[in-house]
């Protein structure tokens, strides 16, 4: 079948280059988006692959494709140090289409997002937005799309440290602050009530992780190992990096040492394989 070049709906494309017997775009905010044979013209694409397939940084295109789940505003220099790079290019994803994201939709299911089409996936404060019977389907997503040697790296609150200031009695007091209002611990443990007052139903906290249940839901949904640090006071949040294949500890480190953003060395967790 003859490809055709579709403009992607979502982004106002600039640029467009023939790659073979595809067709890439480059869109308003510099995410390649390869079109694939699915698109019919003037229809909704099928699918795409984000991933730049066909690039090299010497023709001006970075290497690495990370998705940025649930990004709300966020951009790639609010995500880490490792995804905030000219080699990593960001592809934004969010069931809630005030943030501007690349692609709107749950992270429980991505069929804009074709297999093995991203190196990385950053999901930061959204997992708890789901309810529990929903996280082994985003895990699924997230392994669907993931290469065969990517990685996802993953934070949300830590629901054992929240829990200690149940324990004092003091989930009414500020923990930190944000351009919106302080968050206390009530924030962290039911969802941000300013954004709920305000409409954002998508804000609620549904489910919860420490760190055993993140590592045990890791495993679960067929990641290979992991790495899990816990920050404490005053962010009170978990950090995981889940891989898709052995790593060995060096690798897993170094890719922590980019990635979290707390010093030291974190807890390395493997398995045999299921
Ligand atoms: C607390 S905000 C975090 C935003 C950003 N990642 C950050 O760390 O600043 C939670 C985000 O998750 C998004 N979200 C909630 N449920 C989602 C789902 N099922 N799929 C994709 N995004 C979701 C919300 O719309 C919101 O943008």
């Amino acid at each position: 079948m003859q490809n055709r070049f579709f403009f992607f709906p979502l982004e106002k494309t600039n640029h467009k280059i023939e790659c073979g017997t595809v067709w890439l775009a480059l869109t308003a905010r510099g995410a390649p988006v390869i079109v694939t044979h699915r698109c019919r013209p003037g229809g909704r694409p099928a699918g795409f692959l984000p991933a730049p397939l066909h690039s090299s940084p010497a023709q001006g295109f970075p290497m690495k494709v990370f998705l940025h789940v649930g990004c709300g505003a966020s951009r790639q220099d609010q995500t880490t140090r490792g995804f905030n790079t000219p080699e990593w290019r960001e592809l934004r994803l969010d069931i809630d289409k005030s943030g501007a994201p690349d692609i709107i939709g749950s992270m429980t299911d991505m069929p804009a997002v074709a297999d093995q089409s991203v190196d990385a996936i950053f999901s930061s404060h959204n997992v708890e937005h789901l309810a529990p019977h929903e996280v082994p389907l985003a895990l699924a997503e997230f392994r669907r799309v993931l290469k065969p040697d990517g990685f996802a790296v993953i934070t949300c609150p830590d629901l054992q440290a929240i829990c200690a200031l149940v324990a004092q009695d003091t989930l009414h007091e500020p923990i930190y602050s944000t351009v919106k209002k302080p968050i206390t611990a009530l924030d962290v443990l039911y969802g941000f009530r300013v954004a709920m007052a305000e409409g954002g139903s998508f804000m609620a906290h549904r489910c919860g992780f420490t760190q055993s249940v993140m590592v045990h839901t890791l495993r679960q949904a067929g990641f290979a190992m992991a790495a899990t640090k816990r920050r404490g006071e005053p962010m009170y949040d978990l950090w995981a990096l889940a891989a898709m294949r052995p790593f060995s500890g060096d690798e897993m480190q170094s890719l922590v040492s980019v990635h979290f953003p707390i010093q030291g060395e974190a807890n390395l967790w493997s398995w045999p394989a299921a």
